[in-house]
C-alpha cells in the first residue's frame, strides 16, 4: 500500500509530500525524480524533467511508464506524482493499484502566483499561459477527483501545518478502510466471502508475491483437518471441502495476481432452520444480526456460522505454505483442556491420531468422552486450544499499535466462538513475582519463556505460546429460554447438523488465522526494510 500525493503545478506536493514522508517515518518518492534518474543513467547527463521532454516526447511517455512501474514495487511510501503523469491512462492505473491517492487542489490565482514566484515553464509562458494553466488544472481535476480517495483544498499560501491535517485525514480513512469486516491484513489482503447455506464460500488472497508454487493439495490437507463429519464427535452436515483455485496461478505457480479459493456447499439442509426463522437461537448472533441488519440470513448463522472459517481455513494454507517453506516457521495448536479436563503431555506427534486433536497421550480419552457424554445428554462442551508457532526469529511486530500480540489477538478472536487469549504465563503471571515471571538472559539466550515469545509487541526469537477458550458450541438440543422477532417468550431447542464440541475442528482455523497475522507482520517488515 502506498500513498500517491497529486495535484495541479504549484500546490505543493513535493513539500508537503516529503514533510508526510517525515512524519509518518516512510520513503519519499517523486515520479519526475525517478524519470530524471532513468534518462540520466541512460546517458551521462544531469537533465531535469522539462528538458527530457523537449527532446523527445514520445521517448519520455515511454520513460514516465517505466519510472511508473519501477515506484508501483513500493510499499509504505509516499509518492508524488506531477499532472501530466496521473492524466497518462496507463500511469494513471498503476498508481491507483493498491493505493490511497491524495489529491491537493487550491484556487488558479494562487497557484499560478506561486508559479510567477518560482519561474513559469516555459509551456505556460505564452501570451495565453495563464488560459492553459487553468484548462489543464480543469482537466486534472475533472478526471482525478473523481479516483481520489481524499481530496484537500489548501486554502492559504504557506498555509503551516498542512502536512498534519493531510497526514490526519490519511490515518482516519485508513482506519475507515481497515473497518471493512470482511478483509483482514494490508498487504497481504484477505478477504472471504459466502453464507453458511449459500452457493459457496471462500476467499480472495491479494498480496501474494509471484513465483510461489501452489496447488489445490496445499490447501486441501488443511481443509479435511477442519471439515464436518470427519469423527464420531464432527457436524453430521456432511461437506467433502473440495477447494477449486479460480485466479492468480499460472502454470502451477503464484502470477501475484489475486488468488480466489472457493469451495461449494453442497449439504446444507436448509429446512431445519426454518422453525427458527422469527426466533432467536441462545449463544448465536441470531438477536444481535437483526438489531444490526434488520434481516438476517437464519439458514444455519448466515456470515456468523462455522461454516465461514472453511475460507479462513483456505487462505491460511497458503499463508503456513509460504511462512514453512521461506522462512522455516511451522504452527501447531491442539487440544490442551476439553470439559475441564486438562492434558499435560505435549506429544506433537499425536495430534492427528485422535478424534480431539489432543497432544495427551492418556487424557484425549476422557476428553473425549467428556464430549460423547455431552452430545448423548444434547448438550454441549468447550474447552482450550494451545498453539506454537516455531522458529520465529526475532524482531517481528511493531511497537504501539502494531504490536504482534495485538494483531493475532485480534485475529484469533475474530473466529466465532473464541472467548479469550492469553500469551505465555497469560492471567496466570498476575499471581507470580517479577522474580518468578522475568524471563532472565545468560550466554546470548532466555532461560526461560514466561513472556509467550513475545516482548513489547515484537517477537524475541522464543517459541509464540498462545492459549485460546472456546465456548461450549451454542446449538443444543435441550430446550432453553428465548425470545421471538416480535419480543414474544417461547421455549428453543436446537436440533440440526452440529459439533458437540468446537475446539477439535477450530484448530486448523487458529493456526490459520496465526498464520496470516505472522506472515503480514514480517511483510510489514520488508517493505519497512526494518
Ligand atoms: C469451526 C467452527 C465450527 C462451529 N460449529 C458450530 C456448530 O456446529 N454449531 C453451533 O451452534 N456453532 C458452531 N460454531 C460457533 C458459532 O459460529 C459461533 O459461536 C456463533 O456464531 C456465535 O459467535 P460468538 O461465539 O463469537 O459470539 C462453530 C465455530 C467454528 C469456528
Amino acid at each position: 500500500m502506498k500513498i500517491i500525493i497529486t495535484g495541479p503545478k504549484g500546490v505543493g506536493k513535493t513539500t508537503i509530500g516529503k514533510k508526510i514522508a517525515k512524519l509518518l517515518d516512510v520513503p519519499f518518492y517523486d515520479t519526475d525524480e525517478e524519470i530524471e534518474n532513468i534518462f540520466n543513467s541512460e546517458k551521462p547527463t544531469h537533465l531535469k524533467c522539462r528538458d527530457i521532454y523537449k527532446i523527445d516526447k514520445i521517448h519520455f511517455r515511454e520513460l514516465e511508464e517505466q519510472a511508473v512501474c519501477n515506484l508501483a514495487q513500493k510499499n509504505y511510501c509516499i509518492i508524488s506524482t506531477g499532472g501530466s503523469t496521473i492524466l497518462n491512462p496507463k500511469s494513471r492505473n498503476i498508481l491507483r493499484n493498491n493505493s490511497i491517492i491524495v489529491f491537493l487542489d487550491a484556487e488558479d490565482n494562487l497557484l499560478w502566483g506561486r508559479m510567477q514566484l518560482k519561474g513559469l515553464p516555459q509551456f505556460f509562458e505564452t501570451t495565453d499561459g495563464r488560459q492553459k494553466h487553468e484548462e489543464k488544472n480543469e482537466q486534472l481535476r475533472n478526471t482525478v477527483k473523481p479516483i481520489a480517495d481524499i481530496c484537500i483544498q489548501i486554502e492559504k499560501d504557506k498555509e503551516s501545518g498542512i502536512h498534519r491535517k493531510i497526514a490526519e485525514n490519511i490515518c482516519e480513512y485508513l482506519a475507515a478502510r481497515s473497518s471493512n469486516p470482511n478483509t483482514i491484513g494490508e498487504i497481504l489482503r484477505v478477504t472471504t466471502f459466502g453464507e453458511s447455506h449459500g452457493e459457496a464460500v471462500g476467499a480472495v488472497i491479494d498480496g501474494v508475491k509471484s513465483g510461489i508454487e501452489l496447488n489445490e493439495e496445499d490447501i486441501q490437507v488443511e481443509l479435511n483437518k477442519r471439515k464436518p463429519a470427519q469423527s464420531i464427535i464432527s457436524s453430521e452436515r456432511n461437506e467433502k471441502d473440495e477447494v477449486k483455485i479460480l485466479s492468480g496461478i499460472f502454470e502451477g505457480k503464484t502470477t501475484g495476481a489475486p488468488i480466489c479459493l472457493m469451495i461449494e456447499n453442497t449439504n446444507q439442509n436448509s429446512q431445519v432452520y426454518e422453525k427458527f426463522k422469527n426466533t432467536f437461537r441462545p449463544g448465536h448472533a441470531d438477536f444481535t444480526f437483526w438489531k444490526k441488519f434488520g434481516l438476517r440470513d437464519y439458514r444455519g448463522g448466515g456470515r456468523a456460522s462455522g461454516r465461514e472459517t472453511v475460507a479462513r481455513t483456505a487462505a491460511g494454507a497458503v499463508a503456513k505454505k509460504i511462512l514453512s517453506e521461506e522462512f522455516g516457521v511451522s504452527i501447531i495448536a491442539f487440544a490442551e483442556e476439553i470439559a475441564g479436563i486438562r492434558g499435560y503431555i505435549e506429544d506433537l506427534s499425536f495430534i492427528e491420531k485422535n478424534a480431539v486433536r489432543a497432544a495427551d497421550t492418556q487424557k484425549w480419552e476422557q476428553m473425549l468422552d467428556a464430549v460423547l457424554k455431552a452430545k448423548s445428554e444434547g448438550d454441549s462442551v468447550g474447552g482450550i486450544v494451545k498453539l506454537i508457532v516455531k522458529n520465529l526469529s526475532a524482531g517481528i511486530g511493531d511497537p504501539v499499535f502494531g504490536k504482534l500480540d495485538s494483531k493475532l489477538a485480534a485475529a484469533i478472536m475474530s473466529i466465532g466462538s473464541v472467548k479469550g487469549i492469553e500469551f505465555g504465563e497469560g492471567f496466570l503471571s498476575t499471581r507470580l513475582t517479577g522474580k518468578e515471571n522475568n524471563d532472565e538472559m545468560a550466554d546470548g539466550k532466555f532461560l526461560s519463556n514466561h513472556c509467550g515469545g513475545i516482548l513489547g509487541g515484537i517477537s524475541n526469537g522464543e517459541d509464540i505460546v498462545m492459549r485460546i477458550a472456546v465456548k461450549p458450541t451454542p446449538s443444543i438440543l435441550k430446550k432453553q429460554h428465548t425470545i421471538s422477532e416480535n419480543g414474544e417468550n417461547t421455549d428453543i431447542s436446537v436440533a440440526g447438523q452440529h459439533d458437540a464440541c468446537i475446539v477439535p475442528r477450530i484448530i486448523p482455523v487458529i493456526e490459520s488465522m496465526a498464520a496470516l497475522t505472522i506472515l503480514e507482520c514480517i511483510n510489514i517488515n520488508e517493505a519497512l526494510g526494518r
